[in-house]
C-alpha cells in the first residue's frame, strides 16, 4: 500500500523558488540551491548520472550496503526505515530487503522534495515488496526534514540519509539539518549516513564534468526550471557547465559560465539580471568527507558514530550513528 503525502504549504514550491531566485540572483557571486534541480527532468539526469562510468559514488554506496546490509539490519532491527532525499529508493532495496529478512520491517517512509520520484518508486517498491506500507512524503529537508513524530516511541526506526546529498550543504546547514534529525530520534533509533570521500581531484572532478555530458544537462536544468516555473528566459546553451575542485573546502563546486554579456528577466520576480562574459554562478557544492570530520559532526550533533564502513577501494563511506 502506497500513500503519498504532501507536507509542503500550497504554493511553498512557487514561493521559495521565487525567494531564492531573487536572493541568489541579486548577490556577487550569484548563487542557486541545488535543491532547483530536482524536477522530473532533473531527477531523471539525475539516475542517467548514477550510471555513468565516471560517477563512483552510487556503485561505491551499493557496492558497501551489499556487504552490510544484513549487520545493519540485525543492529537496528528497525520496524520503519525513512529515508531523506530518497530519490528512486534504488539502493534503498539492500536495506529493504535486509530488515524484510531479519523479520522487523513493516514501513518505509520515503522523502523527498520531487513528487515525481516519489510517486515512482512507490508504485515500483509496493509492487516487489508485497505488504510494506510505503507512506512517500513530499517534504523539504531543508524546512521540515518531513521525519513523522514516532507515534509512541516503541517502534524502532531506522533514518538514512544516502548518496552523499549531506555533501550538498554548506558546514553551517550540515550542523543545522543534523541537529533537527537529532531532535528528531529516541534512543533506539539510528542514523545512516552516505558520504563520498575526499579522494584525487582528478577522479572527483571528472565524476562531475562526464564525457557524455550528463551531469552539464543536469547542472543546466536548473535554468530550464526557472524558465518553466518563473518564465524567466535564460538561454541553457549560453552558459559552459563549470567543475571545479576547491582544496580549501574540500568540495567540488559546480557552476554555470556565462559563455558572453547577457541579460536575463525572470518575469515571475520582475528581476532582470545582467551577466558579465566569464561570469561564474554557484548552483552546487558536493563536499568530500574524511572519517574524524564525520565523526565531529555527528558528535556537534547530539550522536555517536558506532560504526563506519568503506568500499575496498575506500572511496566512500556510510556510518551508523546513534542519539547520545
Ligand atoms: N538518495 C538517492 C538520490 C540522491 S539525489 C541516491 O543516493 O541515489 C538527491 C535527492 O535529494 C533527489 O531525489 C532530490 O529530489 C532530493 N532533494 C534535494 N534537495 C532536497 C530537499 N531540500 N528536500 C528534500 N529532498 C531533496
Ligand atoms: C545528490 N548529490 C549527492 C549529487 C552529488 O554528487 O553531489 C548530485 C550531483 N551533482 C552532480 N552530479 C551529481
Amino acid at each position: 500500500m502506497t500513500t503519498i503525502e504532501n507536507r509542503l504549504p500550497a504554493d511553498y514550491r512557487a514561493a521559495s523558488l521565487r525567494a531564492d531566485a531573487r536572493a541568489g540572483l541579486s548577490a556577487t557571486p550569484k548563487s542557486l540551491p541545488p535543491k532547483w534541480f530536482y524536477d522530473a527532468q532533473g531527477s531523471a539526469l539525475f539516475e542517467k548520472i548514477t550510471e555513468l562510468p565516471e560517477y563512483y559514488p552510487t556503485r561505491a554506496e551499493r557496492s558497501i550496503l551489499l556487504q552490510v546490509a544484513p549487520e545493519i539490519a540485525a543492529r537496528t532491527r528497525a520496524a520503519t526505515l525513512i529515508e531523506l532525499g530518497s530519490g528512486s529508493s534504488e539502493k534503498t532495496r539492500l536495506l529493504l530487503s535486509a530488515l524484510r529478512s531479519e523479520g522487523t520491517l513493516r514501513g518505509y517512509v520515503p522523502v523527498d522534495v520531487s513528487e515525481s520520484a516519489l510517486a515512482a518508486a512507490g508504485d515500483a517498491l509496493a509492487a516487489d515488496y508485497p505488504g510494506l506500507i510505503v507512506h512517500a512524503v513530499v517534504a523539504d529537508f531543508g524546512a521540515d526534514l518531513g521525519i513523522p513524530a514516532s507515534p509512541d516511541g516503541d517502534v524502532t526506526r531506522l533514518v538514512a540519509f544516502l548518496g552523499s546529498t549531506i555533501g550538498n550543504m554548506v558546514p553551517a546547514e550540515r550542523g543545522v539539518f543534523l541537529r533537527r534529525v537529532r531532535e528528531r530520534l529516541t534512543p533506539g533509533d539510528r542514523f545512516l549516513l552516505g558520504t563520498d570521500l575526499v579522494k584525487d581531484p582528478a577522479v572527483l572532478v571528472a565524476a562531475y564534468d562526464d564525457e557524455a555530458g550528463v551531469t552539464a544537462a543536469f547542472n543546466k536544468n536548473v535554468l530550464s526550471v526557472l524558465n518553466a516555473e518563473l518564465g524567466a528566459d535564460f538561454d541553457p546553451d549560453a552558459f559552459e557547465h563549470v567543475a571545479v575542485w576547491d582544496a580549501a573546502h574540500e568540495w567540488i563546486e559546480m557552476r554555470l559560465r556565462a559563455r558572453s554579456a547577457q541579460s536575463v528577466t525572470v518575469r515571475d520576480i520582475g528581476l532582470t539580471v545582467d551577466f558579465a562574459a566569464g561570469e561564474e554562478m554557484r548552483t552546487e557544492v558536493s563536499a568530500k568527507f574524511r572519517e574524524a570530520g564525520v565523526r565531529a559532526e555527528l558528535a556537534a550533533a547530539g550522536l555517536e558514530l558506532r560504526s563506519w564502513w568503506t568500499d575496498p577501494e575506500g572511496q566512500f563511506a556510510l556510518s551508523l550513528a546513534a542519539p547520545v
